[in-house]
């Protein structure tokens, strides 16, 4: 058993990954039950939803469970910028019928910050992590005064090495396999972003502290290959989607079991950052890097509306169809069954 292990009370890290806009309590208390440490992802709820599904977890499980924020820092409004993206999207709208001139400009997701820690502050929460860096210094003290373990992701070494002179208690080290937005934060350079086996061993030869992989994770043998690779811990996003308690919806289920889930790309035109989806219309349209999207969260705002119509119309051509280059993992089945599956991988 590593440290981090016995500092959380678990015989094993297996971690599911915070999965923002796909799932909430159920599914990590699901996880928990089964054995491995459920997540819950922060960062497009609410303050309210916030406190309701802290609520649930805390009452609902003994077991040791992870709260995830992003902390980005929000860009200034950029209308030059915004007036562009409203122009490449514009035959869409036409196409739609729908009026670009009434969509509002949104903020989007909001980052962590003391307002939101004081919400956080009552559950002192087993765990608490971060994607897009870490808050600043007050904060992160803030949260290790109250006792939580804190992780964050890191995509390349430099990342890992920075976090762990921050001091987090361990590295989450993310290839560029993983579905959903890419953790990076020290530079927006995609060629420096690396699989799983390159990045896994590299990062654990070089911090102290314990490395947890992810990214392309979707059975034992997966978990057993990360091990083996130096890691102390996994963490699985997209083989969880299809669980029964997951919150995917039918169309991105759907895409996920197809064979259109073994064509993915990194993205910015769903929020201004890169993230891995099943590549979709509006991907192979405006091209998935178009420099046209806004910084991050800014994009989300006038592409909705173009997904909620073609949603209605039973279509993901504008939807963020999030996935791992590894969706064989994708299962419709009870979260515990999948989480008992990937416990194999540590024994
Ligand atoms: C649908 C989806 C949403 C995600 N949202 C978050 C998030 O809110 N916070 C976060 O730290 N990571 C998020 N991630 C990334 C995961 O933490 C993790 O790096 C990734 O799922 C691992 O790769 P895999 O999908 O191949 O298992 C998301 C991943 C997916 C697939």
């Amino acid at each position: 058993m590593n440290t981090l292990a016995q500092r959380l009370n678990v015989d094993h890290l297996l971690l599911q990954a915070p999965m923002a806009g796909s799932q909430g309590s159920a599914l990590a208390l699901a996880v928990c039950r089964a054995g491995g440490i459920g997540a819950l992802p922060a960062a497009m709820l609410t303050p309210e939803a916030l406190v309701q599904e802290l609520t649930a977890l805390s009452q609902g499980t003994t077991r040791p469970w992870n709260v995830n924020f992003f902390c980005h820092t929000p860009p200034a409004p950029d209308a030059a910028r915004e007036a562009r993206w409203r122009e490449a999207l514009s035959p869409f709208y036409a196409e739609a019928g729908l009026d670009i001139a009434a969509v509002p400009a949104g903020a989007g997701r909001v980052p962590f910050s003391h307002a939101v820690a004081d919400l956080v502050e009552p559950f002192r929460p087993p765990i608490v992590s971060f994607h897009f860096g870490l808050p600043a210094p007050d904060l992160l003290a803030r949260i290790k005064g109250w006792g939580s373990v804190v992780l964050s992701s890191a995509t390349t070494v430099e990342e890992a090495i920075w976090l762990e002179a921050q001091g987090v208690d361990a590295v989450i080290a993310q290839g560029s396999e993983a579905g959903g937005h890419r953790g990076m934060f020290m530079t927006d350079d995609l060629t420096t972003q690396v699989g799983t086996f390159a990045l896994l061993p590299q990062i654990a030869a070089t911090v102290q502290v314990p490395v947890i992989a992810a990214g392309g994770i979707a059975n034992a043998a997966g978990v057993r290959a990360a091990l083996a690779l130096g890691a102390a811990g996994v963490q699985v996003g997209s083989a969880y989607l299809c669980s029964d308690e997951a919150l995917t919806s039918p169309i991105h289920r759907a895409a996920l079991q197809s064979d259109a889930a073994r064509h993915t790309a990194l993205t910015t035109l769903f929020s201004g950052r890169p993230a891995r989806g099943i590549v979709n219309r509006v991907m192979r349209e405006l091209g998935p890097l178009n420099p046209a999207a806004p910084a991050f969260p800014t994009a989300t705002a006038a592409i909705a509306p173009l997904r909620a119509h073609w949603e209605k119309q039973g279509r993901g051509d504008f939807s963020p169809l999030w996935s791992g280059q590894n969706a064989s993992g994708c299962r419709s089945a009870p979260a515990a069954e999948i989480t008992v599956a990937l416990l194999q991988g540590f024994v």
